[in-house]
């Protein structure tokens, strides 16, 4: 096993191991299987969208080992997600009748399970026998809807009659992952000044999209989620993270690129 596989196996058993620690230690609240919907399925949006992000951070960390993780990070994000349904189901006494009628009836629960189907039938020809099987070109052209899939379920988080910071920090992260894709197509994305400016996007849209979310969804008044995003006493909000981490990546990007350019050139000539 390499090491980026025991890496990427340890990024997707910790959040796992945190939620039995906190269910044996009763620290899940007055109904610890609400709180194990709300971790299990945080986590699966989470690993859904790191899946996504192997591809771009291993090219601007000039990286390419990190892909060697990706599939088990992918397959464990859909293994959240099943956590997450049965600790659902679960929490609605296995009334399958009245979760199908929720499912109908809800459009966040509609969105949710084609994601879910979607996933996994991905998951189902992950490895490497359906490659063969399917072909290559065809293989690739159905694992491009995991991009579709995994943006409903962010949708799904988002329409949660909660409010989580976690929401639009996924939402700015998406939204840089596309960002990178565009750049990527156009053969911009190992440039400064274009990830330059897609930092800044993507810190303007988190803000501008959390204000539009919150005002129109949950009826919370713009000036008071204005304010949230300025006030850094519970630490800086998801506009101020993903700006940082934008501007990180880019830096590095540039800093990495200047140092390989001449030591590539250096290999060339000799
Ligand atoms: C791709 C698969 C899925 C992901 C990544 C996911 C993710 C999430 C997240 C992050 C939350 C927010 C936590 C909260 O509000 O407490 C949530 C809530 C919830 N999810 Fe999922 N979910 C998925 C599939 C499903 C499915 C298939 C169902 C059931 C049919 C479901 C039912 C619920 C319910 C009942 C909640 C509680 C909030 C609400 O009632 O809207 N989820 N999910």
């Amino acid at each position: 096993m390499t090491r980026m596989k025991a890496a990427a196996y340890t990024i997707a058993i910790l959040p796992g191991l945190s939620m039995i620690f906190d269910l044996m230690s009763g620290q899940l609240g007055m109904i610890p299987l609400q709180s194990l919907v709300y971790w299990s399925g945080l986590w699966a949006t989470a690993l859904l969208i790191l899946t996504f992000a192997i591809s771009p951070l291993s090219q601007t960390l000039h990286w390419p080992h990190l892909i060697d993780g990706r599939r088990i990070l992918g397959v464990s994000g859909l293994i959240y997600s099943l956590v997450h349904l049965i600790c659902y189901a679960l929490l609605r006494k296995w009334d399958l009748a009245g979760i199908w009628g929720e499912i109908l009836r809800r459009p966040t629960l509609l969105i949710a399970s084609l994601s879910l189907l979607g996933l996994m039938f991905l998951g189902l020809t992950s490895h490497d026998l359906m490659m063969k099987k399917l072909g290559s070109a065809n293989w690739h052209r159905l694992h491009r809807l995991n991009g579709m899939l995994t943006a409903l379920a962010l949708l799904h988080f988002l329409m949660s009659p909660g409010s989580f910071s976690a929401q639009f920090l996924l939402s700015g992260s998406l939204f840089w992952i596309l960002g990178w894709r565009i750049l990527n197509k156009w053969n911009w994305h190992l440039q400064l000044t274009p990830l330059l400016i897609l930092a800044s996007l993507a810190g303007l849209f988190t803000g501008a999209f959390e204000i539009i979310w919150q005002k129109f969804h949950k009826n919370i008044p713009v000036e008071e989620v204005w304010s949230d995003l300025f006030d850094f006493t519970e630490g800086p909000s998801s506009i101020w993270i993903i700006w940082a981490i934008g501007l990180l990546l880019a830096l590095l990007t540039f800093i990495l690129n200047s140092k390989l350019k001449p030591m590539e050139n250096h290999t060339h000539g000799a």
